[in-house]
C-alpha cells in the first residue's frame, strides 16, 4: 500500500495491551460489517464500489465528461453535503484550489446548491456571464432544499440562453435510480441522468457518479482513482488489527475517545488538502456524531494555522488527538535561492528544498504537540496521484465504518440532519408543515 499507519507518537499514550484488548471489538465490527448485521447494514454498496460497479454508467461518466470538456467554459456542480464535498475534495486535492484560475484549465468548476446566499448565487451568475455554461445537478433524494433552488436559478439561466432543448444538452443529473422529484423531472425533461445507487449514502458516494462525473470533467483518470480504491478495498479485509493499518487507526481513534479525548484534528501540511479535510469531516461527523456520542472532527492546514490554532493545540483543554496527513511526494519542488549579502539571515537555509523545509516544521510541530499532551497519529501517503488518493479515500471510508461499530452508532444514518430541515419547512410554510409551522412562530414570537 502506498499508505502507512506510523505509531510511533503514540507510544506515551496507549500501551500494548490496549490495543490487545480492543482487538476482539474490530473483530466483531469487522464480522458485523462484512455479515451485514449491524446497524445500516442497507447501506453497504460502498464496500464492493471500487470493483462492483456499473461499467457501462461508467463509461456514459467519461462521454459525458468529455462532452462537458469540449462544450462548456463552465461547469456548475449543484449539491450539498455528501453530493458535493467528494467531488470537490478530489479536483481542489489532485489539480488545485485555485484550478479555476489557472490558465489552460476549462472548464471552469464552481460548486453551488451548497448554502443558502444571495451573495454567492449572484457572484456565480455573473462568472457565467458571456460563458457557455454546463449544470451537473446532483441529489439523491432530489429534494433537498438548496440544491433543488439553485438548479431552479441554473435551469432558467440555461433555457433562457439556449432554449428548452439546447439546456437539455447541458444538463446532467445524478440522482435516484427511481424515486424522488428530481428523477420524474429529468425523465419528463429529457436530460441525461446518472444513478446514485440505493446501498450507497451520500458521504460515502464519492466513487460513484456523484463524485465522478465533475472529477471527470476536470480531466482527472477516474480509472486510476477508482484502481486504487480496489488495490484499499482488497487491502483492507484482514480483521487481525496487526495486519490491518485501515483497522488499526479506526481502533486508536476509539482508545483515545475512551480517554477523554473527544475531537481529533485532521492535520495536513498542503493547502491542496483544505477540501479533502472538509469531506473527512464530514464523512466522520455525520457518521459517528449521533446518540449524544463521537469524536468531533476538526481540521488544520499547517503551518498557515500553527499561527492560528497552534496555541490551543499546544497548550489549551486537552481534549484532543491529531492525525498528520504526511505526503511524501506532492509532485512539486522549489529550492530556496541564496543571497550573497544575506540581509535577512536566511543563509542557512540556501539551496534547501522546500519540502525539505515543510517536514522539518511537520518533525518538530508534531513533537512539540506530543509534549504539550496531544496524541499524534501519522499517516503516510507516499505520493500524490489519483490512484493513491483513490486508496486514502477507501481507507478513510473503512476506517469510518470500523470506527462507527466500536463507538456502538449507526454510522450509516443520519437523523439529525432532518431537524433542521423540518423547521425551516414548517416556518417557511411548505405544504404538510402547517401546524408545526404555528407551533414554531409562536416560539420565536412571530
Ligand atoms: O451524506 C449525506 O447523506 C448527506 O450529506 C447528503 O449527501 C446531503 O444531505 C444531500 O442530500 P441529497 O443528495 O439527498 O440532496
Amino acid at each position: 500500500m502506498s499508505i502507512k499507519l506510523n505509531t510511533h507518537y503514540l507510544e506515551s499514550f496507549i500501551r500494548p495491551h490496549e490495543y490487545a484488548q480492543i482487538a476482539d471489538q474490530v473483530r466483531l465490527a469487522d464480522k458485523m460489517l462484512r455479515e451485514k448485521t449491524g446497524p445500516g447494514n442497507q447501506m453497504l454498496g460502498w464496500i464492493h464500489l471500487p470493483e462492483n460497479y456499473d461499467r457501462e454508467e461508467f463509461s456514459r461518466i467519461q462521454k459525458a465528461a468529455e462532452k462537458i470538456r469540449k462544450t462548456c467554459d463552465v461547469l456548475i456542480v449543484i449539491g450539498i453535503g455528501g453530493s458535493y464535498l467528494g467531488a470537490r475534495a478530489v479536483i481542489e486535492y489532485l489539480r488545485s484550489p485555485n484550478y479555476n484560475l489557472l490558465p489552460g484549465n476549462k472548464p471552469q468548476i464552481y460548486f453551488s446548491g451548497n448554502c443558502i446566499s444571495a451573495d454567492a448565487m449572484n457572484e456565480l451568475l455573473k462568472l457565467c456571464e458571456g460563458k457557455d455554461v454546463c449544470v451537473n445537478v446532483i441529489s439523491k433524494s432530489g429534494t433537498t432544499t438548496e440544491p433543488a433552488v439553485a438548479f431552479r436559478v441554473f435551469r432558467n439561466l440555461l433555457e433562457e440562453k439556449y432554449g428548452k432543448a439546447g439546456a437539455r444538452e447541458r444538463i446532467f443529473v445524478t440522482t435516484d435510480r427511481a424515486r424522488g422529484t428530481l428523477k420524474a423531472f429529468s425523465t419528463e425533461a429529457g436530460y441525461e441522468t446518472f444513478v446514485v445507487p440505493d446501498d450507497v449514502g451520500g458521504r460515502f458516494s464519492v466513487l460513484s457518479a456523484v463524485g465522478l462525473l465533475p472529477i471527470a470533467a476536470a480531466g482527472i483518470d477516474i480509472t486510476k482513482l477508482m484502481e486504487g480504491a480496489a488495490a484499499a478495498s482488497r487491502a483492507y479485509t484482514n480483521p487481525d488489527l496487526e495486519q490491518n493499518d485501515c483497522y488499526r487507526y479506526a481502533a486508536i481513534r476509539n482508545i483515545l475517545y475512551r480517554k477523554g479525548k473527544v475531537m481529533e484534528i485532521l492535520a495536513s501540511y498542503e493547502p491542496f488538502s483544505m477540501m479533502f479535510n472538509e469531506w473527512w469531516k464530514q464523512l466522520y461527523g455525520e457518521s459517528e456524531g449521533k446518540d449524544l456520542k463521537g469524536i468531533y472532527p476538526a481540521s488544520v492546514i499547517f503551518s498557515t494555522d500553527l499561527h492560528s490554532l497552534g496555541q490551543f493545540i499546544q497548550d489549551g483543554n486537552r481534549i484532543m488527538f491529531e492525525t498528520v496527513i504526511d505526503i511524501a511526494d506532492t509532485g512539486n519542488t522549489c529550492k530556496i535561492p541564496d543571497d550573497p549579502n544575506n540581509i535577512d539571515g536566511l543563509n542557512f537555509l540556501s539551496g534547501m528544498e522546500l519540502d525539505d523545509v515543510k517536514k522539518t516544521a511537520m518533525l518538530g510541530t508534531i513533537l512539540a504537540h506530543v509534549d504539550g499532551g496531544v496524541p499524534n497519529i501519522v499517516i503516510e501517503v507516499s505520493k500524490r496521484d489519483e490512484f493513491v488518493l483513490g486508496e486514502l479515500i477507501y481507507f478513510f471510508e473503512m476506517a469510518c465504518a470500523i470506527s462507527g461499530y466500536l463507538l456502538a452508532v449507526n454510522p450509516f444514518d443520519q437523523p439529525g440532519v432532518e431537524s433542521y430541515k423540518k423547521n425551516m419547512f414548517a416556518l417557511l410554510g411548505k405544504p404538510g408543515y402547517e401546524e408545526m409551522g404555528k407551533e414554531l412562530r409562536k416560539r420565536l414570537n412571530f
